[in-house]
C-alpha cells in the first residue's frame, strides 16, 4: 500500500482524477470499478473537466441500493448519470450497476460477478470509506472473502447517508448490493480516497491498524497494487506520515504527480 497525503481536498482529489485520466490515456478500454457518496462527487467534477475520453472505458459501481426503482433520484445509477455518465462519452451500455429491481438477488449477485470477468476483471477500483471502515457496502464483519451480494446496512452508514434522503435515516434504505471484499481485492490496482477530519480515525485503523473483518477496508493491506490518497485532515491520526511523505518524493511512479 502507498499512502499520499495532500494538503487539501481540493489536491487529493485532483491527484486521484489525474490518476484515472491516465490510466485512461494508457489503456481506452478501461475496466473501472466506480463509487459514490459524497467524496467521489468532486472527483467526478475533476475528472470530467481533465476530459479523457469514455467512449471505450467500460465501468462497474460497487453498489446499489435495494428497494429504490432504478430511476428514483436517490439511487446510485441515477447519481451516477447526474455526476458522471450524462457529462462523458460513456456507451451507457457500459456502464453497469447491479440491477436489483430482478425478485432473485442472489441472482443478480451471481450474474454481476460473471459480467465482471466477462470484461476481462477490473482494472482498476476507486474507492472511499464509510465510518463504519467500510468498503462498497461491506459493513463490519464482512467476510473478507466475500463475493457481490445483498447486505444490510448498519445504523451508522444510514445516518452517514441521511443527507441524501432528506436528513432522515429512516427514508435510507436498509439493504444494499455490494460488491464483496474478495471482488474488489481481485481487481488488479485500487485507489481509495478520503478526506476530512471525520474519516482521520477510521482512516488509522485501515491503513495501520491490524487486518480484521471489523473494518473491511484494512482488508487493502492485503492488496498488492494499493494507493490510498487522503487530505491532511484525514491523514491526522497516522504514525507512519514521515515515510509515506518521502516515498511520495522520492518514488519515480509518483513524478507525473507531484
Ligand atoms: C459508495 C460506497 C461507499 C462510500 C463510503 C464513503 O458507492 O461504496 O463505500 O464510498 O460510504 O461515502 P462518503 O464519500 O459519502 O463519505
Amino acid at each position: 500500500m502507498e499512502v499520499v497525503v495532500r494538503p487539501d481536498v481540493d489536491a487529493a482529489v485532483d491527484l486521484v482524477a489525474r490518476l484515472i485520466a491516465a490510466r485512461i490515456e494508457a489503456k481506452p478500454d478501461l475496466v473501472i470499478g466506480l463509487a459514490t457518496g459524497r467524496t467521489m462527487e468532486r472527483v467526478y467534477d475533476r475528472l470530467v473537466a481533465l476530459g479523457p475520453s469514455f467512449r471505450r472505458v467500460c465501468s462497474f459501481n460497487l453498489d446499489e441500493y435495494v428497494g429504490l426503482a432504478p430511476d428514483d433520484p436517490q439511487s446510485y445509477r441515477s447519481y451516477m448519470r447526474q455526476h458522471l455518465f450524462d457529462r462523458v462519452d460513456i456507451d451507457l451500455a457500459n456502464a453497469r450497476l447491479p440491477e436489483v429491481d430482478g425478485p432473485d438477488l442472489k441472482e443478480v449477485a451471481r450474474r454481476y460477478e460473471a459480467d465482471i470477468a466477462a470484461a476481462g476483471g477490473v482494472d482498476l477500483q476507486l474507492l472511499g470509506i464509510g465510518e463504519t471502515g467500510h468498503i462498497g457496502f461491506n459493513e463490519p464483519l464482512s467476510a473478507l472473502m466475500s463475493r457481490t451480494r445483498d447486505k444490510t446496512l448498519t445504523q451508522d452508514t444510514r445516518r452517514q447517508n441521511a443527507a441524501m434522503f432528506g436528513g432522515d435515516p429512516d427514508r435510507v434504505p436498509s439493504r444494499a448490493l455490494t460488491m464483496g471484499v474478495g471482488t474488489i481485492l481481485d481487481a488488479r490496482e485500487v485507489l481509495l480516497l478520503a478526506t476530512g477530519e471525520h474519516k482521520a480515525h477510521i482512516v488509522a485503523k485501515a491503513i495501520e491498524g491490524p487486518i480484521t473483518s471489523m473494518v473491511t477496508a484494512s482488508a487493502l493491506q492485503l492488496h498488492p497494487n494499493c494507493k490510498v490518497v487522503l487530505d491532511e485532515a484525514a491523514a491526522e491520526a497516522l504514525q507512519g506520515r514521515d515515510y509515506y511523505d518521502w516515498v511520495f518524493q522520492s518514488e519515480p511512479d509518483w513524478d507525473d504527480f507531484r
